[in-house]
């Protein structure tokens, strides 16, 4: 019982002190607790109660009769921090119930809802969503800089399932020649137009709100983002997807894919993922060999693998059709 009890716990006091602000409250340092409850607007009862478990998890600390966030705390959900995962907490908190119906998954074998579906329904479900994703871009855009090269006759750029925009800012800010049309579904683009707007590139990145499946992506780009939105399509969807994507490019065009690689066996987060796949939009993960049969179907020559570190991060695929690429690896099976 306490595989079962231990985790909700756990896992239901964090999300708590993410919604309760209570990591960004102690922030700017260490506070008592009758300091902290007033400044989380809760009971001295209930936030003493909360405090202790939190302590015991290692996500605060004690100094002297003061309560502090440990490092690690302060790293990851807090505004001073290098990373803010608390919209993560939020979008938890909300993916609680959608875990309900995992059971009645399991049996169909397909979600009862669909995620986007329940996102048209629930505004505030894509909304805070794209918030949890844009945590995760700021994460993953110092590894995309690195590691995707961009040749100065790049200038057009496509990022499909582009949501809060941030990697078609970050790109467009590092490299003036680009312009970007980020594809995605409306529920997701929200605050997208807002954030390009408040970075002054409203001239230069542009939105296609709707399914990247049906819209016309219009004429030649150059470079292609793909990232973190195969896992929501079919395989089937993917290969078609990749194969526009194969003819949509200009020469010596570079896609790129961000993804979690399946591995057999599964890793229990590969497997824990899959399973909320399940729930969510009734698709999965995909090993690297598939995505190499797709990319060789759509005239891909060149391929290339970066497994980002740390390994949760996932893993990079750089695709080309042809001429720059000889610097490339070929895409060989595994
Ligand atoms: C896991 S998020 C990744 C967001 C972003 N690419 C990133 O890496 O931070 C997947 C995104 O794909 C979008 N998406 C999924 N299926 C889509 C479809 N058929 N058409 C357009 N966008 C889609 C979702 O709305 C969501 O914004």
């Amino acid at each position: 019982m306490l595989d079962v009890y231990m985790p909700m716990m756990k896992s239901s006091a964090i999300i708590s002190a993410g919604r309760l602000g209570l990591f960004e409250a102690l922030a700017m340092g260490p506070l008592s607790v009758p300091q902290l409850a007033e400044k989380i607007d809760s009971s001295l009862k209930g936030t003493a109660t909360l405090a202790d478990f939190l302590i015991a998890l290692g996500y605060l600390e004690k100094r002297g009769e003061l309560l502090a966030n440990t490092a690690s705390t302060q790293r990851w959900f807090t505004s001073l921090g290098q990373v803010d995962y608390t919209p993560g907490l939020l979008w938890t908190h909300e993916a609680w119930p959608m875990m309900g119906g995992l059971a009645e998954a399991v049996r169909s074998g397909h979600p009862e809802k669909m995620l986007w579906d329940a996102m048209v329904e629930q505004s505030h479900l894509g909304e805070l969503f794209s918030s949890y994703m844009a945590a995760f871009a700021s994460d993953l855009g110092p590894d995309l800089l690195k590691h995707v090269p961009v040749s100065p006759a790049y200038h057009r750029m496509l990022d499909l399932g582009g949501s809060h925009g941030l990697h078609a800012i970050r790109f467009c800010q590092r490299y003036p020649q680009l312009g970007a049309l980020i594809v995605d579904l409306p529920s997701a683009l929200t605050e997208t137009a807002a954030t390009i707007e408040s970075e002054q590139l409203s001239a230069r990145i542009r939105l296609c709100p709707g399914d990247l499946q049906e819209q016309d992506w219009g004429g030649e780009h150059d470079l292609v983002f793909y990232l973190s939105v195969a896992h929501n399509h079919s395989a089937e969807e993917n290969r078609h997807i990749i194969q526009r994507i194969g003819n949509s490019l200009g020469q010596a065009g570079l896609l790129v894919i961000h993804e979690y690689l399946s591995e057999q066996p599964l890793d229990a987060l590969d497997a824990a993922f899959r399973l909320t796949l399940l729930v969510e939009t009734g698709t999965q993960t995909y090993r690297y060999e598939d995505y190499c049969s797709w990319l060789a179907a759509a005239g891909f020559e060149s391929v290339e693998r970066i497994d980002l570190d740390p390994r949760e991060k996932g893993s990079l695929i750089l695709a080309r059709q042809g001429g720059l690429g000889a610097a490339l690896t070929s895409c060989k099976p595994m």
